[in-house]
């Protein structure tokens, strides 16, 4: 199955069940947003979990970017994105967890063809506040899906404060032997859905009180499903990334993880841009530099003269298609070659400025910040020059 016929199938199995597509959303939060960009598809929809009747009705579903800058060191093992495509499903207060539950067996089922023998969920199994997910755990049971009970790993939330509740997560082996362990023993238990019961909102305090509806929030992640439908063992070998993949590989023969890192920030950095985003010292545009001078520093390491002026437009205006958006390449290029300009100015000064404070011994608060402030060299830098120093 490719990416597309996925697609299809998780929106055809929800249209059936009367729910209504979704638009999708851009990666950038509303500045009265805590969190800066879109991190799950159920993102958007806070205030209609909060209980705002949404236009579209209760029952909703659809294909959302998402970039989550938590897993940015695990970029560079064979499942980790920076910017991927979740499905997703809501029941605003209609339809309950264990039906969601059964919903998705059925879909994973009979929809992609994953047995039942190389399935495993988890579900929550209590803390002193929430008691266990039994609803979740008694439709596993029927189902004869094996379920592990675990703790914090079964609770979400898009934050520290609002919408957050009791999740089932469902796992496929993704082992050459026949499966064994349980997720949380065996890495090979590949996690690709989560239902969530938004249930609850957290207050400042960490206070939880009931929303004023229970809601169903179900994300599960795309490209990791294309690997598992495949009996692939990385997301880096499916359709989204293949002309990066064989582009930088022919560029930079870069060892697996700096390949991986650099096709998955070259790839974010594109979407990011394309949803309008230009570098900067601050919020949005300090991640997109981030992602750019993460993979300036992994290609310098074994040839400070490598250029992403070399880089075609193909995986570019693949990546824009594939995440339907629009944006000049042309434009994006140039936005590239500056940031890398930029990037090599700095560390020029920036090593020079750094040796000359590190001849006073090891580097303090102060250090840093006279750094920062008076030489614009953010933290993360400097620590990074220092380390080369040493
Ligand atoms: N919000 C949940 C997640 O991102 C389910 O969509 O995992």
């Amino acid at each position: 199955m490719n990416p597309q016929t996925i697609i299809d199938t998780f929106m055809d199995f929800y249209r059936e069940r009367g729910h209504l597509l979704l638009p999708e959303s851009s990666l950038i939060r509303p500045s009265d947003d805590p969190v800066l960009f879109t991190s799950s598809g159920m993102h958007p929809l806070t205030p209609y979990l909060e209980g705002r009747p949404h236009p579209l009705g209760d029952r909703l579903v659809n294909v959302q970017r998402c970039l989550r800058t938590t897993d940015l060191d695990e970029v560079g093992d064979p499942t980790h994105l920076t910017v991927f495509q979740m499905l997703g499903s809501w029941s605003l207060g209609d339809y309950d967890g264990p039906q969601s539950l059964r919903w998705g067996y059925h879909l994973l089922r009979d929809g992609f063809g994953v047995n039942r023998d190389r399935l495993y969920a988890t579900v929550f199994g209590g803390d002193e506040q929430v008691g266990p997910d039994d609803g979740s755990l008694a439709v596993w049971q029927e189902l004869g899906v094996p379920v592990e009970l675990t703790g914090p790993e079964n609770w979400w939330s898009n934050g520290p404060t609002g919408p957050c509740g009791p999740d089932s997560e469902i796992f496929v082996w993704t082992g050459d032997t026949p499966p064994s362990g349980t997720p949380t023993t065996d890495d090979r238990w590949m996690e690709v859905w989560n239902h969530v019961q938004m249930r609850y909102h957290r207050h400042d305090d960490g206070r939880l009180t009931p929303l004023v509806q229970p809601n169903v929030d179900t994300g599960m992640g795309l490209e990791r499903m294309e690997m598992v439908l495949r009996g692939g063992r990385s997301v880096f070998e499916g359709e989204g990334f293949r002309p990066w993949v064989r582009t930088v590989t022919d560029l930079w023969r870069p060892d697996e993880q700096s390949l991986r890192r650099v096709c998955d920030h070259l790839r974010s950095s594109v979407v990011v841009v394309a949803d309008g985003v230009r570098p900067s010292n601050t919020r949005h545009g300090y991640v997109l530099r981030r992602l750019v001078r993460r993979v300036l520093t992994t290609l310098w390491r074994d040839d400070p003269t490598r250029t992403l002026s070399d880089l075609p437009t193909e995986p570019i205006t693949h990546t824009l298609d594939w995440f339907r958006l629009g944006v000049d390449v042309g434009e994006l290029r140039a936005l590239l070659r500056d940031e890398e300009r930029r990037f090599r100015e700095l560390l020029r000064r920036g090593r020079q400025v750094v040796a000359r404070q590190l001849s006073g011994g090891p580097l303090t608060e102060d250090d840093y910040r006279y750094l920062h402030d008076t030489h614009g060299l953010p933290r993360d830098l400097v620590e990074g020059l220092a380390a080369e120093a040493r």
